[in-house]
């Protein structure tokens, strides 16, 4: 039926998000990179114990959780944002910074997500091809920026190709985008990476204003069903993120689960 109400066209014509085929009660979903192993039994736990709590609201900041990624990260508390998956926060992020007339550049093939993020926030996505071996093209990336663009989006590992960026690729990327680019470097496969030469949000901590790492708990630690992602960076563009997050997205049991 055709909708009887006017719609924004770029939404209407914006296909849903769409999982892969559910996968049998003893399998996972290798397409959306599951972890297999079933939960931790403390895990379990924890979560378990917040079901007194479901009829309370949770802390719409998640204020312990942040506390101990702050810790971990060496940085404040208000230098780290938790998000309904790492997913939200990429919105998130997207829409503090980018709308119409506006540009965000990512390579691809990668998270299938970007392209309908950008969609929403109302700018235009910019796809520079990947490398013949599937990498990203940083010095294609950085040729691709113009007055218009916004963000750039880095992902390394990059879903679907598992290709890493090197840290000195990523620097040099780094010393040629503009200041005021807010680069988004979405680390959702950092923990399975063994390769030195790749580069690791958290030693960059603290060196590039414009920068803004993304991790989730969802991959290496399993808990792709209770979404809770994070992001550690510069407090006012994490403020600009929590201003346009959809509040109170992070709930008990996720935090109790991240803990
Ligand atoms: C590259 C990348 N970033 C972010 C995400 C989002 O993960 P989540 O929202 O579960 O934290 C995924 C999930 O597939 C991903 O592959």
């Amino acid at each position: 039926m055709r909708a009887s109400v006017r719609l924004r066209p770029e939404i209407a014509a914006l296909p849903p998000y769409r999982q892969g085929r559910p996968a049998p009660a003893d399998g996972f979903k290798l397409s959306s990179n599951e972890n297999p192993h079933a939960p931790l039994a403390g895990v379990a736990e924890a979560v378990a114990a917040t079901a007194g709590e479901i009829n309370r609201y949770p802390d719409a900041t998640a204020l312990p959780l942040r506390e101990r990624l702050a810790e971990r990260f060496g940085v404040t508390a208000d230098e780290v944002i938790v998000g309904a998956g790492s997913v939200s926060l990429l919105a998130q992020f997207i829409a503090a910074a980018a709308g119409p007339g506006d540009e965000v550049v990512y390579s691809w093939r990668s998270f299938e997500a970007y392209p309908g993020l950008v969609t929403v926030s109302g700018a235009a996505s910019v796809r520079v091809p990947n490398r013949a071996d599937h990498g990203h093209d940083l010095d294609a990336m950085a040729d691709a920026i113009t007055e218009r663009t916004r963000v750039a989006i880095v992902c390394s590992p990059n879903n679907p190709t598992g290709t890493i960026v090197t840290a000195a690729d990523f620097d040099a990327f780094m010393a040629r985008v503009p200041g005021d680019l807010l680069v988004l470097l979405d680390e959702a496969y950092i923990e399975f990476v063994r390769d030195e030469a790749s580069v690791d949000g958290r030693s960059l901590i603290g060196r590039h204003p414009n920068l803004v790492i993304l991790r989730t708990f969802s991959k290496a630690y399993g808990l792709a069903g209770l979404r809770v992602g994070y992001a550690v960076g510069p407090e006012a563009i994490l403020d600009a993120a929590r201003a346009t997050a959809i509040p109170l997205g992070v709930t008990a049991a996720s935090s109790a689960a991240a803990l």
